[in-house]
């Protein structure tokens, strides 16, 4: 009987601490909520590129760049995501879309529309 009670309790134990941080991640996933200011910090590697004068890039050949300041945010994010998973084709783009999270690319959306915080 003693025995039976401590599995009991081993097993509620370890059925807790799998479904603890399952519970904290699930409240990671709510519904994201773009924060242009934080995008501040994210697009120092945008600029580069997409803030030539002329919008040109040489590397690693001479190619233009589209222009993404004022576009639309729903237009920035779906393109990013589609670079993200393949959809849209550039390597250049596709690396640098791997590298960001579902919430940069809301953030840097926001930013480039020019929605204000
Ligand atoms: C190495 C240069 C380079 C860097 C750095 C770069 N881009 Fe780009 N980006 C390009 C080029 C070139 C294209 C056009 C590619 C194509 O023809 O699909 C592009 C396309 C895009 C598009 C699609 C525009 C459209 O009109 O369809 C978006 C959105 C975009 N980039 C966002 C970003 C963001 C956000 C960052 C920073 C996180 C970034 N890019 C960094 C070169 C760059």
């Amino acid at each position: 009987m003693k025995l039976q009670m401590k599995r009991y309790l081993s097993f509620f134990v370890v059925v807790s601490s799998v479904c603890l941080p399952w519970a904290v991640q699930a409240q990671d996933s709510a519904p994201i909520k773009a924060n242009p200011e934080a995008a501040r910090d994210k697009i120092s590697m945008c600029i580069g590129c997409h803030g030539l004068p002329g919008y040109k890039a040489s590397f690693p050949e001479v190619y233009h760049v589209p222009m993404i300041a004022g576009q639309g945010a729903a237009y920035i994010e779906a393109a990013l995501k589609e670079y993200a998973s393949g959809a849209r084709t550039f390597p250049t783009m596709q690396a640098i879309a791997l590298s960001l999270s579902e919430q940069d690319m809301a953030d840097i959306a926001a930013y480039y529309a020019g929605n204000k915080p």
